[in-house]
């Protein structure tokens, strides 16, 4: 552990500010939060398309990917888990901090590890996104046949199964997947963005 009294921040003169305003768009970070097959993937896909194809400087952190790389030393235990999300919650920091608009999709399934990367951040710019979707529908769905490995016992700690998911109590947006198209959900949340004035309204206009 490195000793907190002998750590100091560094000033740098090229900024956040600054990179904003070359960007012409305020970072932030779109933390989608639900069961798997709830859709997190689908819909931040979605929405980066949306927002790559207006000029918005995007990156989408998606479960898999991180756990393949970075996370790979992690399980997926409560703690491995919580871990998990802290370490993402760092990277999102530094990008948001680069002037970024960050997609997170991860199920995060306890509500104190969202609340603990909420913290870490700037009020507004951790935008909590309840990808909602009925556990029935999601194991119906099963796009990666998980559900169904878990009900044999080939999976442990599977969430909705044999681990718990949370709801969120305070997200910023709610979408429910059972009952609105992708399209529908994605774009609600850049309507939210608009208004935010995370992202400039004029890029909007056809
Ligand atoms: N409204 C919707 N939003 C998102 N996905 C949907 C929706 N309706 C149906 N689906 C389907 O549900 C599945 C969701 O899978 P995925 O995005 O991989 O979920 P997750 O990343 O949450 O595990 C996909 O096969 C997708 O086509
Ligand atoms: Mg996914």
């Amino acid at each position: 552990m490195g000793e907190p009294n002998n750590l100091y921040k560094q000033q740098t003169s090229v900024n956040r500010e600054k990179r904003e305003l070359m960007l012409g768009q305020r970072g932030c970070v779109l933390w989608l939060t639900g069961l798997s097959g709830s859709g997190k993937s689908t819909i931040a896909n979605r929405v980066e398309e949306i927002l790559h194809s207006r000029g918005v400087l995007t990156y989408l952190l998606d479960g898999d990917n991180v756990r393949l790389g970075l996370n790979k030393d992690l399980g997926f235990s409560a703690k491995d888990r919580q871990e998990n999300i802290r370490r993402i919650g760092e990277v999102s920091r530094l990008f948001v901090d680069s002037g970024l608009i960050v997609l997170t999709s991860f199920i995060s399934p306890y509500e104190e590890d969202r609340q603990s990367v909420r913290r870490i951040f700037n009020d507004g710019e951790f935008i909590e996104i309840y990808i909602r979707c009925d556990l029935a529908v999601c194991e119906q769905r099963d796009p990666k046949g998980l559900y169904q490995k878990a009900r044999n016992g080939e999976i442990k700690n599977f969430t909705g199964i044999d681990a718990p998911y949370q709801p969120p109590i305070t997200p910023e947006i709610t979408v429910d997947t059972a009952k609105l198209t992708v399209e529908e959900c994605a774009n609600k949340i850049i309507e939210y963005l608009v208004e935010h004035q995370f992202i400039s309204r004029n890029k909007w206009r056809d």
